[in-house]
Parts: structure tokens; C-alpha cells; sequence
């Protein structure tokens, strides 16, 4: 194990690439999807199983955890990565997009953010300094710069002033980190849908210079067409020598996509969350599996899914507790759709690495396009 960051790209397919992130806390194979462990847990999993569905870094949430149970107690209790159980590498976001989603009374100013808490009303602040101070505390091992995401659609001038200022907080980010061998700080790139906004915000970004750069301000109401859009120019504004984060996506259709357009990792809660509520991501689409037409069918989920929900459940049982809500719903889905996702990364992997990606990419859409699953 190397006691640095690093990233290694090993091969490129048209603008898809695959590589390693190398840190203390061990590797990360790109393309990579990172489970969302948003309050020190990724919801109804164990993080021995999180790792048996092939992840191979967790994010964790500066605004959940400075919350509840607080920042100073994970630190005082050994670290985010103690305390959960997870030994992996761990990314934690800034705070800023969650603030702005759900934290009542916000007030926006050149320092920071100031908040009320969504759980119990109590006063709050957030700002570049505070939030590096807050993810040290945590030992996460790739910090996010502190950020403000507008809500899209928005007008090119409120997109710019928002993107101005997130890139003076970068640079605070910045030297407010400092130099801490073995963790690394990512920029993040804002801008919304323009493009010469995106350009300045990739400028300003590198001319500050990070360990890696996420796209941030995607995925906010868009839609994915708009996304795509961005996303044919937006990573080539960045180092290529530097892992390339897309923040907050997506489903399975979206992560292929981007992933064809040279994004190296991604998160989201769409595999566990939705897991809860009984839907399934398989291989042929999508699956809600508290619909009555499961009642009796005595077949697996996915008969080509080798996760525990699937070797071991019938299609009828996993009706059966999501509509008698126990806790094994939860469990069982949780773990398929991670599991479908990383063999999803997995194939990603290997398909750019052997130089066949638009086969597995027209594979990936011709069997979801197979009609009833
Ligand atoms: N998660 C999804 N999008 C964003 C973003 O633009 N900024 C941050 N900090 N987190 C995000
Ligand atoms: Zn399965």
C-alpha cells in the first residue's frame, strides 16, 4: 500500500478511461460508483457486505455528521472510519449542496452559510474553513471543497455569481487544507449548463490546482439530456491526470453515459434508497417489486444475479416482506442493487480496459430493451 494519493490511468476507450486511485487506505479501481453512507451507515447494510458488492470507497456527509452525532465526537471516538466499522477509503461531500436542500432558514453570505438544522432546529454555520476542519475530523480521505449548487433552471447571470463565489471558496478550500500527505482535496466544478461558465469555473479550478476534480451542479433538475450535453465538453476542460468525480449521479442509463464521456467516478443514494421502497435495478431494467403481479412468482429477481437476494429468494418472498415492511426488504434489495450496480462498474472496467466499450454499451441498452422483466 502506498502512503500517498494517486492516480494511475491504465487505458482509454475513445473518452471512457479506467485507472486506480491509489491511497493509504487502499485502492480504487475507475470507473467507480461509491455507495452513499450519508449518516456513518450505508442503510441496511453491514460494511463487510457494502465491500462484498464489490465497493471499494464509502461517501460520508459533512452535514449529516456535524449534525448528529458531531464532528468532534467521530474524532474523539477514533475517526469516521473506526467508528462505522469501514476501513476503506471514505469521501466525504462539503456541505454546502446539503445545506441547500435541507437545512431550514439559510443565510448566504461571502463567510459561509448559516442554518438551522433539519433535525432540531438548532443555529449553525458552515464555510470553507469550517467544513476542511469538519472532514479532517472525520479522516475522511478525499475531502470536497466547500461549494454552492444552484437549482436549475436558473439565469446565466445567477449560475455565475454562484459559480464566482464557489470558486473563491475553493480557493479558501484550499488553503485552508493545507498539506496532509495521503488525503486529498477535489475542486469542484460549477457553471450549470453554459459552457463558457463551465470553462472558467475548469480555469480557476486548475489554476488553484487539486488532487481531482468533480462536476458538480448536475443532476439538479436538468434532465438528462442536459446533462449529457455538459458532459461532452466539461471533462476535457480538466487534467487528464486527474480522477474526474460527477457528483450526485445516477441511474444505470446515466452512469454509463457518463462514464462514456470521460467520468472516472460517481455516488448516489438512487440503489439503496430506492431499494426501500421495493425497487430493483437489474441487468433488463428496472423492477418494483411491490407490484401484485410478484405474488406468486417463484422465480429469482435476476436468474444471472449472483447477490444473496437472488440465489437465495424467490420474487414472491421479496413481495411478501416489502408489503409486510420488514426489515429484510430492505437488506435483501439494498444489497441486489448494489451488487447489480458494481458488476455494472465491474463491466465498465473491463470493457474500456479490453477496447470494446461500445459493444458493451449497445449490449447494456439492447437488453433493457428486451421488455418485460
Ligand atoms: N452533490 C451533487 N451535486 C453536488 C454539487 O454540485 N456540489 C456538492 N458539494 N455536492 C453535490
Ligand atoms: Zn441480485
Amino acid at each position: 500500500m502506498t502512503e500517498r494519493f494517486g492516480f494511475t490511468l491504465k487505458a482509454t476507450d475513445g473518452k471512457a478511461r479506467t485507472g486506480v486511485i491509489h491511497t493509504p487506505r487502499g485502492e480504487i479501481r475507475t470507473p467507480a460508483f461509491m455507495p452513499v453512507g450519508t449518516a456513518a451507515t450505508v442503510k441496511a447494510m453491514l460494511p463487510g457486505s457494502v465491500r462484498e458488492t464489490g465497493a471499494d470507497i464509502l461517501l460520508g456527509n459533512t452535514y449529516h455528521l456535524m449534525l448528529r452525532p458531531g464532528a468532534e465526537r467521530i474524532a474523539r471516538l477514533g475517526g469516521l472510519h473506526r467508528f462505522m466499522n469501514w476501513e476503506r477509503p471514505i469521501l466525504t461531500d462539503s456541505g454546502g449542496f446539503q445545506v441547500m436542500s435541507l437545512a431550514s432558514l439559510r443565510k448566504l453570505t461571502e463567510e459561509g452559510v448559516r442554518f438551522s438544522s433539519h433535525i432540531d432546529g438548532s443555529k449553525h454555520m458552515l464555510s470553507p474553513e469550517r467544513s476542511m476542519e469538519i472532514q479532517k475530523l472525520l479522516g475522511s480521505d478525499i475531502v470536497m471543497c466547500f461549494d454552492e449548487c444552484p437549482a436549475l433552471p436558473a439565469t446565466d447571470e445567477v449560475v455565475a455569481k454562484s459559480m464566482r463565489l464557489s470558486m473563491r471558496w475553493a480557493q479558501r478550500s484550499r488553503d485552508a487544507f493545507g498539506d496532509r500527505p495521503g488525503h486529498a482535496l477535489f475542486g469542484i466544478m460549477q457553471g450549470g449548463v453554459t459552457r463558457d461558465l463551465r470553462e472558467e469555473s475548469a480555469k480557476a479550478l486548475v489554476e488553484i490546482g487539486f488532487d481531482g476534480y468533480a462536476v458538480g451542479g448536475l443532476a439538479v433538475g436538468e434532465g438528462q439530456e442536459a446533462m449529457f450535453d455538459v458532459l461532452d465538453y466539461a471533462p476535457g476542460f480538466l487534467p487528464e491526470d486527474k480522477p474526474r468525480y460527477l457528483m450526485g449521479v445516477g441511474k444505470p442509463d446515466d452512469i454509463v453515459g457518463a462514464v462514456e464521456r470521460g467520468i472516472d467516478m460517481m455516488d448516489c443514494v438512487l440503489p439503496s434508497r430506492s431499494g426501500r421502497t421495493g425497487q430493483a435495478w437489474t441487468r433488463r431494467g428496472q423492477v418494483n417489486l411491490r407490484n401484485a403481479r410478484h405474488q406468486d412468482d417463484p422465480r429469482p429477481l435476476d436468474e444471472d444475479c449472483t447477490c444473496p437476494a437472488c440465489r437465495g429468494y424467490s420474487r414472491a418472498y421479496l413481495h411478501h416482506v416489502l408489503r409486510a415492511q420488514e426489515i429484510i426488504a430492505s437488506m435483501l434489495l439494498t444489497w441486489h442493487n448494489l451488487h447489480y450496480y458494481q458488476e455494472l462498474m465491474q463491466g465498465l472496467r473491463d470493457a474500456i480496459a479490453e477496447g470494446r466499450l461500445a459493444a458493451f454499451v449497445a449490449g447494456f441498452h439492447a437488453q433493457r430493451a428486451g421488455g418485460d422483466i
